[in-house]
């Protein structure tokens, strides 16, 4: 049950634009458990609902995010513990919201087009086992709401694809 889905959105408000996205997630991903799959789908609705310049996760492979499924432009392949916003995420086990990529230290530039950014950790037992990265090509793309509704959207994307293990 994936394909009848439609996820362009029918509100302009972003809280209820986020609201139904994740009933129509949960249709989604139920009862899928593969993690390459699950973000291959997140990451292709996500982009199609909000329009985001780049969306796609990296994934905790021998101790480095290694890229994984993603919409958009081609992007670094791997990333260090501690290294750009993916990995300050990573270490500090917390979303960073980045008004202006230019503002951040050691900021990693996969394009120069993206303005700012959010990366939100995925826990496995406890542990960063992925990261959701989000580009916008504006300044300022993400708030709060964007931080709840994300952090909520990559719990439950975890329990499916993490729960088993
Ligand atoms: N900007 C990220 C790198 C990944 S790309 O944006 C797709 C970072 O600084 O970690």
């Amino acid at each position: 049950m994936t394909a009848e889905i439609d996820f362009n959105s029918t509100t302009e408000n972003k809280k209820s634009r986020y609201e139904e996205f994740t009933r129509k997630l949960e249709a989604l991903i139920y009862n899928e458990h593969d993690e390459v799959s699950v973000m291959a789908n997140v990451s292709s609705a996500l982009k199609e609902t909000f329009g985001f310049f780049w969306v796609g996760f990296y994934i905790v492979k021998d101790n480095i995010l290694s890229l994984g499924p993603f919409q958009g432009s081609v992007a670094c392949y791997r990333i260090k513990k501690g290294n750009g916003v993916c990995g300050t995420a990573w270490e500090r086990k917390e979303t960073i919201v980045v008004p202006d990529v230019e503002r951040f230290p050691g900021h990693i530039a996969c394009s120069q087009l993206s303005k700012s950014e959010i990366v939100v950790p995925l826990l496995r037992q406890g542990d960063v086992a992925a990261v959701l990265d989000i580009d916008s090509d504006r300044l300022d793309s993400f708030d709060d709401t964007d931080k709840s509704c994300l952090e909520h959207i990559c719990r439950l994307v975890s329990a499916n694809i993490y729960s088993g293990q």
